[in-house]
């Protein structure tokens, strides 16, 4: 859980950004009263507070008469009898409007070309594929892996996939072959979108070998099918009878494809998340509920208008590339881009230079881009935001990971030129959308903090026992009530969602993972996770999955994995090994460090690379066994071990680990 210092540090921050005048007049929430005007109704009536936001944002085909059903809780139900499309609440529901001719996407490559397409190109595109894939025998129930590069086609994919009731899960193109196998086995895909290569940073990446490899791996017998967008047209070994172009999918199809109701709970995605122990959870979003929380937080947090043009740099393989890219933006009608390649090429100015370019108005990133960007523009003064110019800019969003206070000021000075308000926004892949965040138009902004609940979220901060701590004091961030765009369930996992999430102590309460407090004015501070769950560039890891993979080498015995504090990436993995031959030196030692570090980027992916390695005879041990990863902790970040550990099996193991260093 959180030390003191971390709490201390936190306090320490005492500037306070007021809410420009002119935003606040033209803002969706408008004001301090607005927004206690929502939270009120919210805390009257919750469930017609929801009912009231679903009928009057979302297109249903079936109107539901129950809101919420909790006669399972927490298997929470929402609009049950309800049915709709989230495609058609996308795409279909803006024909005949405005929007229709409106740029929806603008996606920029890796290299730097552009295509753009509108609100009715994009509708055509998804009908054509989703034609395609019902050609194929796809329907309502199946599940679809997308393992594909940043592009239209991925979108499209998406889409089709909501469109026909298809459950899709996306996994990350930086996965590797293995972590896509235990995906794909886990979620029982019969159907497998990809592509030839990514371009990033001017290389070509494979994706479908990466399928191939994966499919060899066994127990994928459901797959029917893998289709492959031809992205750079590199030669591929082909299996003939599973293996389609996407080309040849979409040729000759119709340009229309009727949208399948499905019911407001059928399980939209599937997104595979970190847990602390075992294997990745796959969180599993409904269809209507989901939809409601990604609309409400484009619109209210986002503060979205029709001229806007929305960019948020996630990748489609992360919850916020759901929600932010595939589902919220489109379903608001929001001209946004859509960026193939990453911030450093070909220079640490693209992100700044793609503002410029397409007048983004709204720009959404991580803290850990921020952090690199800095650093970046400290070294190379040429690709500082100064000399671009940013003036389209009118809000500033950041998530993944506390931003911390110098960060924070580097962002709003340097690109939000000191007018953008910042929406630090807290949530999770479980949660779907928006929970603790600056409203634009109504919170005066603390650096480093979230702010306060977004509207009709039950936020509060709790002990052990589920009772409310005091302003100032840390514990367990939890959400009291259910909400629309929850996580439903883990797929396939029904006990370790209740678990992991609804465990006995808190009253029924979400247990989000995270440790935080409020300050005397009721502003959040989050202070990261409480579990054994790594942080790094925005993205959760399991201790456990990193340590899985290590003792997979066949050199390893045993491996514990720790977090340090990170400048650039938050937080970086630190790997403390045990080897089944002597402990290594030198030249030996780094040797096998960085055939290690390799491994751990072949079976998981490059992010999880243990950024340091450190050899022992063994490791840390209390007397029944458990590893103390809290004290190997202190271990990585130099620290001084005070408390007593004369209980340990092994004390003086943790000298060897730290003269090691
Ligand atoms: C965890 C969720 C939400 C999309 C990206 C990550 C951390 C996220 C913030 C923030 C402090 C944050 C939390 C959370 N986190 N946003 N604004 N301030 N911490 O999704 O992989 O499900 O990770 O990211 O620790 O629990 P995710």
């Amino acid at each position: 859980m959180s030390t003191a210092s971390s709490i201390e540090s936190v306090l320490t921050e005492h500037r306070v950004f007021p809410v420009p005048e002119d935003f606040q007049a033209q803002a969706s929430i408008a004001g301090l009263a607005q927004y206690q005007a929502l939270v009120n109704e919210a805390d009257t009536d919750y469930t017609a507070y929801w009912a009231k936001l679903a009928r009057e944002k979302l297109q249903w085909t079936t109107g539901f008469t129950q809101t919420l059903d909790d006669t399972k809780a927490p298997f929470y139900k929402w609009f049950a009898d309800g049915e709709l499309n989230v495609s058609e609440n996308c795409l279909d529901k803006h024909l005949g409007t405005p929007t229709e001719h409106k740029t929806a996407l603008i996606f920029e490559a890796d290299d730097g070309v552009v295509t753009k397409l509108s609100f009715r190109q994009l509708y055509h595109q998804v009908c054509q594929f989703a034609n395609g894939l019902t050609a194929l025998g796809y329907k309502v129930g199946d599940r679809a892996l997308i393992y594909m590069p940043m592009s239209v086609q991925a979108v499209v994919a998406m889409q089709a996939c909501a469109r026909l009731g298809v459950t899709h899960s996306v996994v990350f193109g930086g996965f590797s072959s293995k972590s896509l196998h235990e995906r794909a086995v886990d979620v029982g895909a019969s159907l497998i979108i990809t592509a030839d290569e990514q371009r990033r940073g001017g290389r070509s990446i494979a994706l479908k070998p990466a399928v191939d490899e994966a499919i060899a791996l066994g127990g994928c017998d459901a797959v029917r099918h893998v289709i492959v967008y031809a992205r750079t047209g590199a030669e591929q070994a082909w299996h003939d009878g599973r293996d389609i172009w996407w080309d040849a999918v979409v040729d000759g199809q119709a340009m229309e494809c009727a949208p399948v109701a499905v019911n407001a709970e059928h399980p939209l995605f599937v997104l595979y998340t970190s847990g602390s122990t075992g294997k990745p959870k796959g969180v599993q979003h409904s269809s209507a509920g989901y939809l409601l929380g990604a609309l409400l937080s484009v619109q209210w947090t986002f503060d979205a208008k029709d001229d806007d043009v929305f960019w948020c740099t996630a990748d489609i393989g992360w919850i916020t590339g759901h929600t932010f890219i595939t589902y919220g933006p489109l379903a608001a009608g929001l001209t946004q881009v859509v960026f193939e390649g990453v911030p450093t090429y070909p220079n640490a100015g693209r992100f700044w230079e793609m503002i410029q370019r397409h007048q983004v108005s709204i720009f959404y990133t991580a803290p850990t881009a921020i952090r690199s960007l800095t650093k970046a523009a400290e070294n190379t003064p040429e690709c500082h935001p100064r000399h671009y110019n940013l003036s389209s800019l009118r809000l500033l969003g950041s998530v993944g990971e506390p931003i911390n206070p110098e960060a924070w000021m580097w962002y709003y000075e340097n690109v939000g030129l000191e007018r953008c308000p910042i929406v630090d926004t807290w949530w999770q892949t479980e949660t779907g959308g928006h929970v603790i965040t600056p409203l634009p138009g109504v919170t005066p902004l603390k650096p480093g903090s979230c702010g306060f609940a977004f509207p009709g979220m039950d936020v509060a901060i709790v002990d052990e026992a589920g009772e409310e701590v005091e302003r100032g004091k840390g514990g367990f961030l939890v959400i009291r009530k259910p909400w629309p765009n929850m996580i439903r369930n883990i797929w396939g996992d029904p006990e370790r969602f209740v678990k992991s999430y609804f465990p006995a102590e808190l009253n029924g309460y979400y247990l989000a993972g995270d440790g935080a407090q409020r300050d005397q004015d009721g502003y959040f501070w989050v202070m990261g996770r409480i579990d054994d769950v790594l942080n790094v560039s925005g993205h959760r890891m399991g201790t456990m999955e990193v340590e899985s993979a290590l003792v997979a080498h066949e050199l390893v015995t045993e491996a514990a994995v720790v977090g340090r504090p990170d400048a650039t990436t938050g937080e970086a993995v630190v790997a403390f090994v045990v080897l089944s031959g002597d402990v290594p030196a030198g030249d030996e030692a780094k040797r096998i460090a960085t055939e290690l570090r390799n491994w751990v980027a072949k079976e998981i992916g490059p992010i999880a690379k243990p950024k340091e390695i450190r050899f022992g005879e063994n490791l840390p041990k209390t007397r029944s066994g458990k590893i103390m990863r809290r004290l190997l902790r202190f271990v990585a970040n130099g620290e001084a071990i005070t408390q007593d550990v004369s209980t340990l099996e092994n004390p003086a193991i943790l000298e060897q680990l730290s003269d090691a260093y």
